[in-house]
This record gives C-alpha cells, structure tokens and sequence, in this order.
C-alpha cells in the first residue's frame, strides 16, 4: 500500500511569496478509488490551519490521490474581524463554494462585496484576493478545491470591497 497522502496548509507573507509560483501541478491526475463518506457524531475536526472553523473531511484528498478536496465547513466560534477579517488569495487551479447553511459577507477583488445565503454557491477563480468580512454562528460551506495542497497569502492590504456590488437583488 502506498504511503498516505500527506496535507499541508501554508500560509505566506505578500512579501514573502514568489510571485509567479504556480499552484501544484500534476502531469495526469492520479489513480481515483472508490470512496464513500457518511456523516457520523464525530465528522467534524479543526483542520490546524483556520482555528475559527470545524471542517468534515470528505476523504476525498485520499481518494483521488491529493488532487481534489472536498470538505465541509461549520464555525468553531463566533465571528472575529481582528483574527478573520486578513486580505488574501489561494493559489489553487479551482475553488468553489456552496453555503448549505446560515451566511457569509464576502468582498471580491474587482466585484466588491456579496451577501452569500444558504443556496449561494460561488466559484473564486486562481489567486483572487478576497476577504471574510462576517458570518452567522451557524454557518456551514461546502467546499471543493483543485489541488488539495495549496499556498494562502496574507496581504498587506485592506479589503476592497468599495466595487460597485454586481449583486442584483
Ligand atoms: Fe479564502
């Protein structure tokens, strides 16, 4: 059996971080197994990397040989601007978001800032800088990522959320 797929989170300083470092490649995407997860009492774990979430491992980082991850996200405590409220961007290949529960405030570089309710689903492209800029006690988010290792980067920059809202309602 082969060694298991080993996750890392890294989180970079704007200074710090190459700026033309390109998201983990993979030439073919790895060997897939069959794989099912059922939610049990237990699901949902700090990740180590965002102290304000639980997250339900769906086990497919595993399954599809590091390329995908697919997780579920809860809050571990409530609404913090100071420790939440940071610039930043994933350099991922993609990233998409459903909320299944409650909300979130979110600004997007270039399109300002969206109210995201249970329903909403979004899909932040490579690199997009972005902000959390509040959430409900209850809010629960799917989330799928390609890679399932990815750099985040911190900037040094405040959110710019001033866009003229593309939201229509
Ligand atoms: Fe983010």
């Amino acid at each position: 059996m082969s060694e298991p797929f080993k996750r890392e989170f890294k989180v970079y300083k704007e200074e710090d971080y190459p700026k033309d470092k390109k998201a983990s490649d993979y030439q073919d995407w790895p060997k897939q197994v069959f794989h099912v997860s059922h939610l049990e009492d237990n699901s949902f774990k700090t990740d180590g990397f965002r102290p304000w979430a639980l997250s339900r491992d769906m086990g497919m980082v595993e399954a599809t040989g590091g390329m995908v991850d697919v997780h579920v996200n809860r809050r571990a405590r409530p609404f913090n601007a100071k420790d939440i409220s940071h610039r930043h961007f994933h350099n991922v290949h993609y990233q998409m978001v459903y909320v299944l529960k409650g909300w979130v405030k979110n600004e997007f570089e270039g399109h300002g800032e969206f109210l995201m309710k249970e329903g909403s689903c979004w899909l932040q492209p490579p690199k997009i800088k972005h902000t959390v800029l509040d959430f409900s006690d209850d809010l629960e988010i799917l989330e799928v990522i390609i890679p399932a290792n990815y750099d985040t980067v911190n900037l040094n920059e405040p959110p710019g959320g001033h866009v003229k809202n593309e939201q229509s309602d």
